[in-house]
């Protein structure tokens, strides 16, 4: 049987098969592969989030990206809560049905403040899924989050190799506390989104193994993957992209590996590549996440060079996202567009 055939299997694979099916020869087999077990889980939808970036201060430093706390020429914001209501109005007469909150590690958002966002976006719009980005807590602080009625959080693993987690981050952050975050969020029953970059410094076929390894034993109900794109007022500001065509056959891994997961066409691929949102679907991803940020506030909320903010992939540009989804077969959706166990 081959590599791929065992995936599609739902066998686990060591590392080392797992290097085998990244460098496997024919990347149209496995493209192929996970859009039609794609198309089988979720048919030929593309659901669609609305990305509300609420907040770029973070106490963070993550080597490689654009908010962490030592970027002295990152412009800081914070929306305020009527803001970010406006932002869900319009993004609710829109069509849209969830919404992400994402945002830097920023103290201001206490457990508080973002129960109270949550509450009121539930109780105005109680048929909405809302997903919390807002990285690493504590067990009570997810807890109460989710029983304020957060259905779902994103929270990338980042890398599941530790050494390569000591290339990315300070020692002041620790990988074990990041893995401890996922598993507590999948306990308190919240759709849970794992991931990482593609191509960051220190990364390898063996690192990407090994995420692949970590993350079928998590089973996360979502994975997001972009390459890594530098960021020119980071350490990592003179390192090389991640491969555009290495990040689309991650994609279509995952889905093999993990068939009912929600994956998006991230916005890190779509700024690396103009057809990258496509490509993305076309190799199995099933999710887009247009910024529906004020667009005032959209430029400051820069993770790495070159983001594309107002482009073809923007909220306002719904009406031409769906049409560009047709082009390959695909209808964007404005379902809630949850999980399928
Ligand atoms: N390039 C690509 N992706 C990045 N992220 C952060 N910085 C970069 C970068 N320079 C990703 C990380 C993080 C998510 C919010 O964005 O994976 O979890």
């Amino acid at each position: 049987m081959s590599i791929i055939d065992r995936i599609i299997n739902g066998e686990k694979l060591s590392a080392e098969e797992w290097m085998e099916a990244i460098e496997y020869t024919d990347g149209e087999e496995i493209r192929a592969a996970a859009s039609s077990v794609r198309d089988r889980i979720y048919g030929k939808k593309v659901f669609a989030r609305g990305l509300i970036e609420f907040t770029s201060y973070c106490r963070n430093d993550c080597f490689y990206c654009g908010l962490r706390k030592s970027n002295r020429e990152a412009l800081r914001y914070r929306l305020s809560s009527d803001s970010i209501m406006e932002s869900v109005d319009l993004g609710y007469e829109a069509g849209f049905r969830t919404f992400v909150l994402q945002g830097g590690e920023d103290n201001y958002f206490s457990d508080e403040r973002l129960i109270g966002m949550i509450k009121e976006i539930k109780s105005i719009y109680p048929d909405v899924a809302v997903t919390l980005s807002v990285g690493e807590r504590s067990y009570e602080s997810y807890k109460a989050l989710r029983e304020a009625g957060a259905d779902r959080y994103l929270l990338r693993h980042e890398t599941a190799d530790s050494a390569h987690y000591r290339v990315l981050h300070p020692d002041s952050m620790s990988q074990e506390n990041r893995i401890e975050c996922l598993h507590n969020l999948k306990k308190l029953g919240y759709q849970t989104g794992a991931g990482m970059m593609v191509g960051s410094p220190g990364s390898s076929i063996r690192t990407l193994a090994e995420d692949m390894v970590f993350m079928k034993e998590l089973n996360p109900e979502m994975v997001g993957i972009g390459p890594f794109i530098p960021h020119s007022s980071t350490p990592f500001k003179d390192e090389k992209r991640g491969s555009v065509e290495l990040t689309l056959r991650m994609v279509a891994l995952v889905r093999l590996m993990l068939p009912h997961a929600m994956i998006p066409a991230t916005t890190a691929l779509a700024t690396a590549s103009d057809d990258g949102q496509l490509q993305g679907i076309l190799h199995g991803a099933n999710v887009i996440m247009p910024d529906i940020t004020p667009t005032e506030e959209r430029a400051k909320y820069m993770i790495y060079d070159g983001k594309k903010i107002t482009g073809d992939e923007a909220g306002e540009n719904l009406e031409k996202i769906a049409r560009r989804m047709e082009t390959i077969g695909y209808t964007l959706s404005m379902e809630r567009g949850d999980y399928i166990p």
